[in-house]
């Protein structure tokens, strides 16, 4: 057979395979096996050397049209392949723009957070700063440094869970007080700080017990602070938490950190002070703990008592929302169940 009629062909049989052919893939194999180097018809045309100087135009000729042909087949092809592929594409990850949105839920505040946050707001307003102290505190920071040296017995007030002996997790944050004050420089005016967090105590969970809760702790120390500061300060903030016709009465208590010490009651918010069962009947309820505090704790802080005195206090928010919103058992607000905590959506 003569390199014309084998090259026709080839052609032809080129063209059964890129008709079957399914891919892009398969297209560029073909390619290859035709017009590669060691393709057939490459291998054909090395035949060219026994063909007579004559008859070689005419099979260059041809062999160019082959060629030619050949490609524009595997072109024409390989097009169709890559329109089919997008198209089919196209249509796997088609979305369907009607199907209804998976809604999502939106979070929200904590009730816990929320009171804490409209504490510090109001303190912030009056000039405060607000400082966080670590949950991880030392004895002495916790007790010593707030005038509760080792072996005094309101120690045992505070049930402490010990991490070493010199260790523990805070059981309230007055140490707070101690660290505030040692670091704060009275040339540049007086100390006026709040700081909230969790503390730990060992007790049993009940009702009205949880081995964590809340605290926040206040201090203001200047020259010149009265009893009076203190009581407007707490005034303002029973009004803040429970309503503007809020009234306050302080009683003389003990803390080791103030003296003189007092336990702050607010007029009933349920019953204007009439007596009803929040109050049980008596028109108050016990809010705070506070006092003018004790010249021990500044003078351990290198503060000078003959000139700088102030007050503290300390409040639970858990306590403050318990009363607020009627929950009566404090684990509600550890337990994290939507139903109880959805309740509380913040206002505005
Ligand atoms: N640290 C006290 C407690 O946990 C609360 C407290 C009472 C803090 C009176 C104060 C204060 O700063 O003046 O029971």
């Amino acid at each position: 057979m003569g390199i014309e009629e084998q090259l026709t062909g080839v052609l032809a049989k080129a063209v059964t395979d890129i008709d079957s052919a399914e891919s892009v893939k398969e297209i560029e194999a073909i390619r290859v096996s035709y017009l590669g180097k060691k393709g057939e018809i490459t291998s054909i045309l090395k035949g060219m050397k026994d063909v007579s100087p004559q008859q070689r135009p005419v099979i260059g000729k041809k062999a160019n049209e082959v060629r030619d042909e050949l490609t524009a087949v595997l072109n024409q092809k390989k097009e169709r392949l890559e329109k089919e592929a997008l198209q089919k594409q196209l249509e796997a990850e088609t979305i369907d723009v009607t199907l209804p949105g998976r809604q999502v839920k939106k979070g929200q505040t904590h009730v816990l957070t929320q009171i804490m946050e409209d504490i510090e707001d109001l303190f912030l307003g009056m000039g405060y700063q607000i400082i966080e102290g670590n949950e991880v505190e030392s004895d002495y920071y916790n007790f010593e440094r707030v005038n509760l040296p080792q072996n005094h017995p309101a120690r045992d007030m505070q049930d402490t869970f010990y991490i070493t002996p010199d260790v523990l997790l805070r059981t309230h944050t007055s140490p707070i007080q101690a660290r505030t004050l040692e670091n704060h420089d009275f040339s540049k005016g007086p100390l006026k700080m709040i700081s909230p967090g969790k503390v730990y105590r060992r007790d049993t969970d009940d009702a009205t017990h949880s081995h964590q809760f809340h605290q926040i702790e206040g201090m203001v120390i200047d020259e010149n602070i009265t009893m009076a500061d203190l009581k407007g300060t707490l005034e303002l903030l029973a009004k803040k938490m429970f309503g503007e016709e809020r009234e306050i009465r302080l009683r003389p208590s003990y803390f080791p950190f103030t003296e003189p010490s007092v336990e702050v009651d607010v007029s009933c918010f349920k019953c204007g002070g009439e007596g009803c069962n929040v109050c049980k009947k008596t028109g108050w309820i016990e809010i705070l703990g506070a006092g003018m505090t004790h010249p021990n704790v500044l003078e351990m802080s290198g503060v000078d008592s003959s000139k700088y005195g102030g007050f503290a206090f300390g409040l639970g928010p858990d306590r403050i929302a318990m009363l607020k919103y009627g929950v009566d058992d404090i684990r509600h607000f550890y337990l994290n169940d939507q139903r109880f905590l959805t309740q509380f959506k913040r206002k505005g």
